[in-house]
Order: C-alpha cells, then sequence, then structure tokens
C-alpha cells in the first residue's frame, strides 16, 4: 500500500524543497534554455530533488563502479509489482517486456514492428510534439484524429481516422497517449475498451505511451491499456522518467499482450543492450521503493492544478483551462486572450515566462500553451503574474 493510500504520514511535498537559486544551478534543458530574467515552465522536467531511494540506489552503483552494460529482469520485475500494487493490475508478464533506451526509441520501435514505411500512424491531436518528429523519422506518415472539444478521444473521429489510416488495406498503427500530454486526461476503462474494439475491428494495431501513468491523482483511475479485452495484441511503453524526473537516467520497457509476444521477440538485442545501466537501476529504485515520494509528488500537484485555477480565475479569466487529472501539464486555451497562433511567443516576448508552444502539437494547438506545473507554488504564482502582464 502506499502512503497516501494506507493512511500513513505524507512526506514532505518535493515540489517545495528546491529554491529559484538552487534550480538556476541545474545543467539541464528546463533551466538552461533561457536566460537568466525567464521564468521557465515549458519542458516536462520537474522542479524536485531525486527521491532519495533512487539517489541511493544510483550513488551505491557508482560507489562500487557497477557502470558496465545492463543485464537482468529486475526492472520489468518491478514495475509488474508496482502495476499490481498501484492499478491492480497483475497482467504485465515480465517475460513480455524488452528494455528501450527510452520511451521515443521504444516507440519508434513498437511502430517498427507493426508497420512498414510509408505506413499511417493515427495520433490524437493536439499531442506531445516529438510523436510528429518520431513517426516521420520513422518513415511512416501521421493521420491526425483530433479530440473532442470535451479533450477527449472522439471515437467517431478515430473511427474515420482507422479508415483513412487502413485505407488501400496496408497495416496501420494507433499511437495512443494514455495518459494525454498536453490535456492530463486519464482515458477510462470504457474508452479505452471502446478504442481496442474500434482497432480490433479496423485492423490497427495499438501503441500505448504510457510513460506519464505513475503521475495519476489520488481520485482518479489510471487504467493500463493492455488490461482491458480485447487488447492482447497491444503493446505498451512505460518508465520511471515522468513520475521521478529520471530524463537524465533515460530507460524504458516496452511491454507486450500475450498476442504481440512474437513481434517483441523481434526487437534487436542492440536496443535493449543500448539502455543506460544506471538509468535501468534508477527506474526499478523507483518502481520498487518510490511509492511514498510518488504520493507526495502527485499531491502537489494536485495542490498546484487548483492554485493555478484559482489564478488565472482572478488575473486571466479569460484563458480556458480544464484541468486533467494526471501528468505534470497544464494545457491553456488562450484564444480568447486575442494574442493571435502563438501566445507563447508573447508570454515569453513580453511576461519573460517559458511556456510551450500549442503549435507544435498538431492540428488544434493554435492559441493554446502548455505550462508545466511541476514547481513550487511561488513560482506558478510569478509565472500567472507575467502572463497577466504580458497581456494588459
Ligand atoms: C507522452 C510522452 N512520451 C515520451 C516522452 C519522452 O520520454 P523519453 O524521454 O523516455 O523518450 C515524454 C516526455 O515528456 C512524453 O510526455
Amino acid at each position: 500500500m502506499t502512503g497516501l493510500l494506507s493512511g500513513a504520514p505524507t512526506a514532505v511535498n518535493p515540489l517545495r524543497q528546491l529554491t529559484i537559486d538552487q534550480l538556476r544551478q541545474r545543467t539541464s534543458l528546463k533551466w538552461r534554455e533561457y536566460p537568466d530574467d525567464v521564468l521557465p515552465l515549458w519542458v516536462a522536467e520537474m522542479d524536485v530533488p531525486l527521491a532519495e531511494p533512487v539517489a541511493r540506489a544510483i550513488t551505491d552503483a557508482v560507489a562500487r563502479g557497477d557502470t558496465g552494460y545492463t543485464a537482468g529482469t529486475a526492472y520489468p520485475q518491478a514495475l509488474a509489482e508496482f502495476a499490481a500494487r498501484r492499478w491492480g493490475w497483475d497482467g504485465l508478464a515480465v517475460e513480455r517486456t524488452a528494455l528501450v533506451p527510452d520511451v521515443m526509441h521504444g516507440v519508434v520501435e513498437a511502430l517498427r514492428l507493426v508497420t512498414e514505411p510509408g505506413d499511417a500512424v493515427v495520433v490524437n491531436c493536439p499531442v506531445y510534439p516529438p510523436f510528429y518528429e518520431s513517426v516521420a523519422h520513422a518513415d511512416r506518415r501521421i493521420v491526425e484524429a483530433p479530440l473532442g472539444e470535451d479533450l477527449r478521444i472522439d471515437l467517431g473521429t478515430l473511427e474515420e481516422a482507422f479508415r483513412r489510416a487502413r485505407a488501400g488495406g496496408r497495416p496501420a498503427a494507433y499511437l495512443l497517449c494514455s495518459p494525454h500530454n498536453p490535456t492530463g486526461v486519464v482515458h477510462s476503462a470504457t474508452e479505452l475498451t471502446a478504442v481496442s474494439a474500434l482497432a480490433e475491428r479496423h485492423g490497427v494495431r495499438v501503441v500505448a505511451d504510457e510513460i506519464h501513468a505513475p503521475v495519476v491523482a489520488g481520485g482518479a483511475r489510471f487504467v493500463p491499456y493492455l488490461s482491458v479485452p480485447g487488447a492482447e495484441d497491444g503493446l505498451s511503453l512505460m518508465s520511471a522518467s515522468k513520475g521521478w524526473n529520471l530524463a537524465g537516467l533515460r530507460g524504458g520497457l516496452l511491454v507486450a499482450g500475450p498476442a504481440a509476444a512474437e513481434d517483441l521477440a523481434r526487437v534487436p538485442l542492440g536496443v535493449s543492450v543500448s539502455t543506460s545501466h544506471l538509468g535501468v537501476i534508477a527506474h526499478t529504485a523507483a518502481f520498487r521503493d518510490g511509492g511514498e515520494w510518488l504520493d507526495s509528488l502527485v499531491a502537489g500537484l494536485d495542490d498546484n492544478r487548483r492554485l493555478l485555477s484559482a489564478l488565472l480565475a482572478e488575473h486571466l479569466p479569460a484563458v480556458r483551462y480544464r484541468p486533467g487529472q494526471a501528468t505534470c501539464l497544464a494545457w491553456l486555451d488562450c484564444r480568447a486572450l486575442g494574442l493571435g497562433d502563438d501566445p507563447a511567443a508573447v508570454f515569453l516576448d513580453r511576461g519573460r515566462v517559458a511556456l510551450n508552444s500549442g503549435l507544435t502539437f498538431g492540428t488544434g494547438g493554435g492559441g493554446h500553451v502548455r505550462l508545466n506545473l511541476a514547481t513550487a507554488p511561488e513560482l506558478i504564482t510569478e509565472a500567472v503574474r507575467r502572463m497577466a502582464s504580458a497581456v494588459g
């Protein structure tokens, strides 16, 4: 049982541990891309110290000089146990997993298993921009199935996209983002079951990017795609990267449903061997021992979602924000501000706050920005103040 669920005392909020001076000393992308007068609330890194069990596992490995090629099944075992504890899912079979260097490399490998160059990959735009780049890089083509007005998967639109993707009888894949980046929407069991039925009916293979699965609010339930009926030939990508801020300690797992085991066996050995051993050690420790830390993070993100709603209502009431229940991201509809297609450019220019431009998220992203909530409440307050000053 995790801390929150068992009623155990909750550890300190990791989002309140670091000062801005400490954060400005960081050398990773979030705090390096822009000059020091810009407040960076963009790329999905988190302003948190490393969870203690993860830090201990890596420092122990470094002390041992344990920095060779990766081996063993500790990572999928830790994830399988986490999945059973956290999501009540005991269907993750260690023998149907493959280590991948990171989630986006895993997505490309998965798409290569189930499609050929030139085939279509359906995505629910607006969606995580590297989906577009990675699909193009793998010589596949994107077919967009825009989300509905309510920011949820529109099954009619998805079916139409599946039809287009399968035109001429060619193989096709559906790259599902679950939970969804940038909206933070958690897909329900009913929705995912309908998706699997649709995919089966149209002969479309599902690749689910579930990197944000650990970062789901206490009141919501993450449903692993492979756990729904009809998803037996699905593939999923999982990782501790987003839950514990491990992008610098790369690693991921490609997980196959029972009917995709033969596909998984075709993943080249070199792909798994390229996974960082220190990354695997960090991800394993996170899934095995990082539950309490994660509970505190998830609670802190919930507080930040509420804070952002209140701040926007007060200072930027024209901005439309529908808080999701997952991820550290907020998707803001700024169209009523009259700042054009790219409000992020205006917020950066005039407000000195860096957000992601919605334009990069595909159709439907214009006039929107993505704000990263994984920071101290004071910095969210300051960001909204800066955004309001850019408009006013
Ligand atoms: C949906 C999604 N997939 C993949 C990634 C990147 O994962 P990785 O760094 O392991 O490639 C991110 C990062 O934010 C993401 O939001």
